[in-house]
């Protein structure tokens, strides 16, 4: 499977968004957004008005760590969402938000937390395009990769062969490396590609990991 990579803006400097995101846009396949409510995770970020101003060919992948994911979808759509991730910890009919976003024009995605297993959401794989999985818990930048989930990413991949399997949470070229020996195909990271003097070395040390 070919590796994607998917920076994440929640490491750039926001006083100047488009310059940072135009600075990766060659490189990179997706740029990932994160939208969190203070709530379902305990820090503040950003939601559509500001995923609408970002000026890029690429799609975009938006992240939500909110409470209430259902209030939100038509909102992130209209600013030009690619694809919107919900975590399944937040929602208890998950079918009708896959179906609600796809109506929408856009790709569903599903995210599990760390403490979440992959089998909760295994019945769900067939209906969805991807699957989130954090490797840290969800709420900021710049943690330590927990490499226990490493089997959760191979159960995930044994469910399903063609699966856009992303992984979320300390990245680098070590830990991409592991994830995708374990069935990840797209990586998503935040710190080590915003804060690289050469960010794209960073990306490419992502996507050609040592074989
Ligand atoms: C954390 C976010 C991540 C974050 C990853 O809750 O979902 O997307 O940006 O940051 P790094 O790559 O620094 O671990
Ligand atoms: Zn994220």
């Amino acid at each position: 499977m070919n590796i994607s990579i998917a920076p994440s803006i929640l490491s750039a400097d926001f006083g100047k968004l488009n310059e940072e995101v135009a600075n990766i846009e060659p490189y990179s396949d997706l740029i990932h957004i994160d939208t969190m409510d203070g709530h379902f995770v305990p820090n503040l970020t950003f939601g559509a008005p500001v995923v609408r101003c970002i000026k890029t060919k690429l799609p975009l992948s938006c992240h939500l760590m909110v409470t209430n994911p259902g209030q939100h979808l038509k909102s992130f759509a209209d600013a030009g969402a690619d694809s919107i991730i919900f975590h399944i910890e937040t929602v208890t009919d998950p079918h009708s938000i896959i179906q609600e976003i796809r109506d929408l024009g856009c790709k569903p995605g599903i995210s599990i937390k760390p403490k979440t297993p992959a089998s909760e959401i295994s019945e769900l794989l067939s209906d969805i395009d991807l699957v989130l999985v954090m490797t840290v818990e969800p709420g900021f930048g710049g943690q330590e990769f927990m490499k226990d989930m490493l089997p959760k990413i191979t159960e995930l991949r044994n469910h399903r062969s063609d699966l856009d399997i992303h992984i979320d949470g300390g990245m680098n070229a070590e830990t991409a490396q592991a994830v995708v020996e374990a069935g990840a195909n797209t990586i998503v990271a935040g710190s080590y590609i915003f804060k690289a003097e050469d960010r794209e070395k960073a990306i490419e040390s992502l996507r050609k990991p040592k074989v």
